[in-house]
């Protein structure tokens, strides 16, 4: 039985939640609620007090009652946030990270996961403005329910915007509330690199490429997914880390060897990381203007990959990763028994993968080669996780 804060929002749909109130309560959970100002135009506390048998708290609240209840502590005490409906308004003010009432005060200071229930006019749902605010909710790890198409309560018209059904949102606070089941990879450590490297010229200036690090991400979160711990060593990137996954965050290539030889021993490596091959002898200050250009030293960078692959506590399994123009299989193969790892993920980067959320690549062993088709990222995380949980379980 679980502790479900639901904060209704101002929506026709509101009153649709009260009989998802009652429906949580009969499967026993518990169900305190917070209503938005404008939620209480549309039902009134008293109705909601009464099906929900918990605290009701509304921005209409008085002072002993919040001493009494207090919305921080009834945040942090719930096992899941039920946000339904959650307006156009509501998700802004999220997204913006807003705390100007009970709502988004509660819901800025929950650690419990978040479930989005959006309704409201179709045209409002699909206005870029909301797209942005419902994509930065899903990338800050707030997951949604609907909205639905059908009906809407303004006559005559009709689109995707109505909340979703009762059972869908039971269904998907199932799933949330849901422990972790077992995964193929449950009780498996693997270490995964991503992102570029940074090597620094001086205090202020350094050397990067144009890896977004989105494919590595991709790889953890369906490593995650499949059960395994995962350690993340990522280079600098702006994608947030997926959820479930060690982060260990560096700079520059040494300092991801470091990481990475500290995080062993794994059961696999998959270094996507977009490694410089090279770094500088870097100035202790600020290099100044002189009348001559200065002359950058570069010095060969330590290959990880090839490291990890050549250690005595080698990972039974460690996947590399090649990037092409040309020549892509052969190249592949060639780096394989150079660096000595299992497999190489070979992508043919000269139509413009770095920072796409596509990718086209070959998965290349020492006896064959695998040609997938244009594929997400994400898609190529899981398929090639579904390949190394196949991979541990032979070994
Ligand atoms: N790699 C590494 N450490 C380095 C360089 C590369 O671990 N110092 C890893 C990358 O994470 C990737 C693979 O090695 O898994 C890529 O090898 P690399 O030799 O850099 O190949 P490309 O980037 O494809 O380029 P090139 O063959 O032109 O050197």
């Amino acid at each position: 039985m679980a502790r479900i804060l639901i904060v209704i929002s101002g929506g026709i749909a509101a009153y649709k939640v009260l009989d998802l109130i009652r429906r949580l309560r009969e499967r026993g959970h518990e169900t305190p609620v917070i209503l938005t100002e404008a939620a209480t135009r549309f039902v009134t506390p008293l109705a909601v007090g009464a099906l929900s048998n918990a605290p009701v708290l509304t921005d209409l609240f008085d002072l002993d009652r919040e001493r009494e209840i207090g919305h921080i502590r009834l945040a942090r005490a719930a096992d899941l946030v039920l946000v339904a409906p959650a307006s156009a308004d509501i998700l802004s003010r999220m997204a913006a990270g807003r705390a100007d009432d009970l709502a988004t005060a509660a819901l800025l200071a929950t650690g419990a996961p978040v479930l989005a229930a959006p309704a409201m006019n179709p045209f409002m749902w699909a206005h870029p403005a909301t797209r942005r605010n419902a994509a930065q909710l899903a990338a800050d790890g707030v997951h949604f329910v609907g909205p639905e198409a059908g009906e809407m309560a303004e006559r005559g018209e009709a689109g995707v915007g109505r909340l979703a059904s009762s059972e869908a949102l039971l269904a998907a606070v199932d799933t949330l509330l849901a422990p972790a089941a077992p995964g193929p990879l449950t009780g498996r450590h693997v270490i995964v690199t991503s992102g570029p490297t940074h090597e620094p010229i001086d205090p202020v200036r350094y050397i990067a490429n144009r890896s977004s690090g989105k494919q590595g991400h991709a790889i953890a979160a369906a490593l995650a997914a499949a059960g395994a711990r995962v350690t993340l060593v990522s280079g600098p990137v702006t994608i947030p880390p997926p959820k479930g996954v060690d982060l260990v965050a560096v700079e520059s290539a040494r300092d991801m060897l470091a990481a990475v030889t500290a995080a062993l021993p794994a059961d696999a490596a998959v270094m996507a990381a977009a490694v410089a091959d090279f770094r500088v002898d870097a100035a202790p200050q600020k290099m100044k203007k002189t009348g001559t250009a200065p002359v950058l030293t570069l010095t060969e960078n330590p290959d990880i990959l090839a490291t990890v692959a050549k250690r005595a506590e080698r990972p039974a399994l460690v996947v590399g990763f090649a990037a092409e123009t040309q020549n892509v299989i052969a190249y592949a193969r060639d780096k394989l028994a150079r660096k000595g790892c299992d497999w190489i993920v070979a992508n043919d980067v000269s139509e413009g993968v770095f920072g796409a959320g596509e990718n086209t690549v070959h998965l290349v062993t020492a006896d064959s080669v695998e040609d997938w088709p244009r594929l997400s990222k994400e898609e190529v995380g899981t398929r090639l996780v579904a390949r190394i949980a196949d991979a541990l379980k032979a070994r």
